[in-house]
């Protein structure tokens, strides 16, 4: 198992390149299950959780081929049981559940289990499966779903927590072979949904509304071969301009969309950053003065849950005191205890955290435990005093290209050691 270590005190300048976005790639290679035709997809992030989902491509008997960010998948004949040993590894294997019904009307799956950052219940999706006119059966950890056609129907996506991402593009992949015609309410609007839709489009799909609340499904028969670019990652983007903020003289993010990160992009002018970009790329640089935030996470166009532990990284240093409410994943804070380890003051009551930015934190050993966590330890230990040492990378590696490297190129110190 990996470890990293951060030598802190480095100021970071120049520019760093943003890989495709690991949370529109992941359920785009499960729609490509859709299709008995190939499908070409490019700027596929190299990250474990993108090779979890080829390896159950394959499993589920596509055939898989992968060269520097394009994959090429071929779902001629497929299987319709993904096998537990890989399914239980990550949590968004649940996407291939929407294209399975869709195409064999039929799927069987495990249930994912807990998960770090808060119960993740799935209940939107077989709701949404259900309304399709699937019968849902749990039994045994697997979830079960059968039917004998899919019908369109009118859904509402809407959960207690808001609407859900995965869920709306689950019932999307399943209601575009479905006879007639599905609207979804409450849908998600998160660039990730677009990108989907946008994919499901080229293969043939008739979808109106993506990046709306309400999505309208018109089923086709059957969909064919499509080609098609993962949109850049924006909590990738969002974390490296965190970084700059923290550390940086001027850094410059590129291949990145600003329209999709106004919400980290306004925050971080109010926390007292200059900011300015261009169509595919954005600046940050210190301007002297540092303010404190009132940050609430919210789904898109909200300031995202996934940006949330790396900016309490950043207000944990000279900020003043700040407060930031998490709506989203009501205990996502991992980070804090993590934090405190390196002489952060926070204190966390309820899904709020207040922020008593200190003048410096200082390297202590700490422990990765959810991917956003772990890159908030990281850019935590960017301008700390001494070497942070981070365990459990793994983590990190789920969702940042080479992210050690990636910083060392803007002039960090970082060690990847065997541990
Ligand atoms: N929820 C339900 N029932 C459901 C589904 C969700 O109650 O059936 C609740 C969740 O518990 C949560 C809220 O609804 O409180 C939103 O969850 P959502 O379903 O939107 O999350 P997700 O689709 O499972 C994706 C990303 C997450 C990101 C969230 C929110 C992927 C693979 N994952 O998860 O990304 O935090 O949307 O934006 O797309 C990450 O990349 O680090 C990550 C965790």
């Amino acid at each position: 198992m990996d470890k990293i270590l951060v030598h802190g005190g480095r100021s970071l300048e120049g520019q760093v390149r943003i890989g495709g976005s690991k949370n529109s790639a992941l359920p785009i290679l499960a729609a490509t299950l859709l299709t008995k035709e190939k499908c070409v997809i490019d700027c596929v992030p190299d990250l474990s959780d993108i090779h979890y989902m080829l390896t159950i491509l394959s499993q589920l008997g596509a055939e898989v081929e992968r060269a520097s960010g394009v994959v090429q998948i071929l779902a001629e004949k497929i299987r319709t049981e993904a096998p537990y040993e890989i399914v239980r590894k990550m949590r968004a294997s649940v996407c291939v559940l929407g294209p399975l019904l869709g195409r064999e009307k039929k799927a069987k799956v495990s249930l994912p289990g807990g998960c770090v950052i808060g119960d993740r219940p799935i209940d939107l999706h077989l709701k949404g499966f259900e309304a399709l006119g699937a019968k849902v059966t749990v039994k045994g950890g697997d979830i079960l779903l059968e039917a004998s056609r899919l019908r369109g129907a009118r859904i509402n996506l809407r959960g207690r927590q808001g609407p859900t991402v995965l869920g709306t593009g689950n019932v999307m992949m399943a209601a575009v072979l479905a006879e007639g015609e599905t609207v979804i309410e409450g849908a998600a609007e998160e660039p990730e949904v677009v990108d989907l839709a946008d994919f499901l489009t080229a293969m043939g799909a008739r979808i109106s509304g993506a990046g709306t609340q309400r999505l309208e499904i018109e089923g086709v028969k059957e969909l064919h071969a499509a080609k098609h670019t993962v949109i850049p990652d924006r909590i990738e983007a969002g974390t490296f301009l965190v970084a700059g903020a923290i550390a940086g003289k001027k850094v410059t993010i590129t291949r990145t969309n600003p329209r999709h990160l106004e919400a980290v992009l306004t925050a971080l002018t109010t926390a007292g950053f200059e900011i300015s970009h261009t169509e595919e790329s954005v600046t940050i640089s210190p301007n002297g003065s540092r303010k404190p935030l009132h940050l609430e996470t919210l789904p898109y166009p909200g300031f995202p849950t996934d940006m949330q532990a790396q900016f309490c990284a950043m207000l944990a240093t000279r900020h003043g005191t700040s407060v930031v409410t998490e709506t989203v994943f009501p205990q996502r804070f991992m980070h804090v205890a993590e934090l405190k380890r390196m002489g952060a003051n926070i204190e966390l009551s309820d899904h709020r955290a207040t922020i008593h930015g200190v003048e410096q934190l200082s390297g202590a050993p700490v422990m990765a435990s959810d991917l956003r966590a772990s890159a908030a330890l990281v850019l935590a230990a960017l301008p700390a005093d001494g070497v942070t040492e981070i365990n459990r990378v793994y983590h990190i590696d789920r969702g940042y290209e080479r992210i050690d490297e990636k910083l060392n190129s803007l002039g960090a110190h970082i060690e990847r050691v065997k541990a």
